[in-house]
């Protein structure tokens, strides 16, 4: 479904990502995971369209999505969260996933049945109900989360991008994320996550990639990933969680 083919991404001379190819197969969940600074937002933002690769190409379905803009990369079907959670402050909850639902998504859609379908939405992910009409500015981080996954999703993705999506979540909060991380597959979503929560990316994953100083040192099965020599010195040493 979605094929990176040997991305590399220079930033002021620096090598940011190196040669870097990935595949994701239709409904698949991928799991990204490395150290601090090992170039997966930036791989996240060359799939999507926000930032452009030095050399390689992105494609989806068969067809090459390498640096269109982001608006046309979603409405193909790729939709992403962001690492920092954030909307339109201004926006209620409901309003703001209407956004994805309107702009998208290639089908076009009435105001109601925006409206509907947000609504509708925001209850899959486990928004609170009475908080619809509250706006973003006055949301937890939680409530962030959820809106931005509802947004995403409002769009009717065929892939979605999730940049830790985890993170900041107790670990109760996080069991309900995979949850509904499985919620979303069974829908007929591929989805492609990074995570540095390793309980979570190894429970959820068919598949793992490892980053690290920008080029990808493993790409297996989480079994065979975290007992790979490499990844135990260059990564899971290093978070200590195995
Ligand atoms: N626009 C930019 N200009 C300069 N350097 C950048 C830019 N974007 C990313 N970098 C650098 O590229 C490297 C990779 O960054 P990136 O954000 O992709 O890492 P990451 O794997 O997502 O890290 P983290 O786990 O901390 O989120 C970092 O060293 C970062 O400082
Ligand atoms: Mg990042």
């Amino acid at each position: 479904m979605l094929d990176v083919g040997n991305v590399t991404k220079l930033i002021g001379g620096m090598t940011i990502l190196s040669d870097v190819s990935l595949s994701v197969g239709k409904n698949e969940i991928v799991g990204v995971v490395g150290p601090n600074g090992a170039g997966k937002t930036t791989l996240f933002n060359i799939i999507t369209g926000i930032s452009r690769p030095t050399r390689g190409a992105v494609s989806f379905d068969g067809e090459d999505i390498t640096g269109l803009p982001p608006e046309r990369i979603c409405r193909k079907g790729i939709a992403k969260t962001f690492q920092i959670a954030h909307s339109f402050p201004g926006l209620t909850a409901r309003d703001s996933v209407m956004v994805g639902a309107i702009f998208g998504s290639d089908e076009p859609m009435t105001i109601r049945d925006a409206k509907e379908l947000s609504a509708e939405t925001l209850g899959f992910v486990g928004f609170p109900g009475e908080k619809m009409d509250t706006l973003v500015r006055n949301l937890n981080v939680v409530e962030l989360k959820r809106v931005q996954l509802a947004r995403a999703l409002a769009s009717k993705p065929r892939l979605l991008l999730f940049d830790e999506l985890m993170t900041g979540l107790t670990p109760a909060e996080s069991n309900d994320s995979v949850e509904l991380v499985k919620k979303i597959r069974a829908q007929g979503i591929s989805i492609l996550m990074i995570e540095h929560v390793m309980s979570v990316i190894m429970g959820v994953s068919d598949r793992v990639i490892v980053l690290d100083h920008g080029e990808k040192i493993a790409d297996g099965h989480p079994y065979e990933v975290i007992n790979d020599q490499r990844v135990i010195d260059t990564y899971l040493g290093d978070v200590g969680v195995f």
